[in-house]
């Protein structure tokens, strides 16, 4: 293996000291970006696009040629494996995911298994092929699904309001959910692994509608399938868990076993980080909705963030959440060429 031109983010993940707080951003490949929406109209649709190494690795490489971010994150979806496993996955056209069958009954959840991996081979293909375009510069992240925010698709059978079909199934039919989250636990890992084998040098797992769980069965059907998720992976590879809407569960995500906690932007960092000591990394945590506003409050909402993090090793710089269409692309130059400005400010008076 290579050594990286640039491992701040896997030193920062470490919680080694590095000169500067690494920066990626959640959906730094997307449509606020007029080259992605050139290359999607090019390939038809958005499963043509992931499904397509040499495309994927063109868009994944898009926000890299215009910011000097720290990290590319593999272009793909979290929806891959639900597709594998036979739901039929499309995305129309200004719309959010659809599945042509849905996982929500007894007979439905008992025809699942987990999916030969050659069925996601295109993946696995892309992670390969994005590394080698990378030639070394910055690492690259892969990522899944949490086995319940999956579970919350294959249930409604696409996006929802209140995924109150899920919530339902928590108590009234806890074996079923926990079936449907256990498959996708031994999916995930295996998925992740290979993700590892072909060259992610980390990976995170989005938890983005585990917020939605009261917190018994959060822990019980979240939580508890992302820790066997993170204990069958490969080790020594650093890992993120991010449960949007978690901030209150700080405590388990700590233990998670996970080497990095994403917080969302309702977190307050700085407290995140005395609660959390050293026991691992951060990374968040500005809200994406900053970024459609101004340069001048761009760069001081982001400072804040850089603050509120400290000089303390562990922090790599993020959204609460995805970054959102619409936002201007030179509103992301000045937010990347801050982060990198005013935390080495920070490490200088420190
Ligand atoms: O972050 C990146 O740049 C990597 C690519 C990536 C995508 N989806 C591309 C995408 C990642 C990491 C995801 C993860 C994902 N997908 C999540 C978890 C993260 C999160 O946002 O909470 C979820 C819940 C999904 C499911 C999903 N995919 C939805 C709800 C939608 C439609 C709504 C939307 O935001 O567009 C998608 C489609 C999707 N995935 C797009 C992209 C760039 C837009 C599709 C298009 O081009 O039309």
């Amino acid at each position: 293996m290579t050594p990286l031109a640039n491992d701040t983010l896997l030193r920062a993940l470490r919680r080694e000291p590095t000169p500067y707080t690494p920066v990626w951003l959640m959906r730094q490949a997307g449509r606020y970006l007029p080259e992605y929406n050139a290359t999607r109209a090019r390939a038809g649709s958005f499963m043509a696009l992931a499904q397509s190494p040499a495309l994927a690795t063109e868009v994944t490489l898009q926000p890299l040629s215009r910011f000097p971010l720290d990290a590319a994150i593999l272009f793909s979806d979290i929806l891959t494996i639900p597709d594998a496993m036979g739901l039929g996955l499309s995305f129309a056209e200004g719309e959010g995911p659809r599945f042509a069958r849905t996982a929500a009954d007894d007979v439905a959840i008992a025809a699942l298994a987990v999916p030969d991996m050659a069925r996601l081979r295109y993946v696995f293909d892309a992670v390969a092929e994005i590394k080698r375009a990378l030639h070394g510069s910055v690492p690259l992240l892969g990522f899944a699904g949490s086995p319940f925010t999956l579970a919350c698709y294959m249930i409604e059978g696409g996006g929802s309001a209140d995924f109150a079909n899920v919530r339902r199934m928590a108590y009234a039919r806890p074996d079923l959910l926990r079936r449907l989250v256990d498959i996708n636990a031994r999916t995930v890992a295996q998925y992740l692994n290979e993700q590892i084998v072909a060259g992610a040098d980390a990976v995170m797992i989005f938890d983005t509608w585990g917020g939605l769980l009261a917190t018994d069965a959060w822990r019980r059907f979240s939580l508890a399938a992302m820790r066997a998720v993170l204990a069958a992976l490969t080790p020594g590879v650093p890992t993120i868990v991010f449960t949007k809407g978690g901030t209150a569960w700080l405590d388990d995500l700590a233990a998670s076993g996970a080497t990095c906690v994403g917080l969302d932007w309702t977190a307050d960092l700085a407290a995140a980080r005395a609660r959390v000591g050293a026991r691992v990394a951060l990374q968040g945590n500005l809200d994406p909705l900053v970024l459609t506003t101004d340069a001048a409050t761009v760069a001081r909402e982001a400072t804040d963030v850089v603050r509120a993090a400290g000089p303390a090793p562990g922090h790599v710089f993020n959204l609460g959440h995805g970054i959102v269409p619409g936002t201007p692309p030179e509103h992301v130059a000045v937010l990347v060429e801050t982060v990198h400005r005013e935390s080495r400010v920070l490490r200088a008076a420190a």
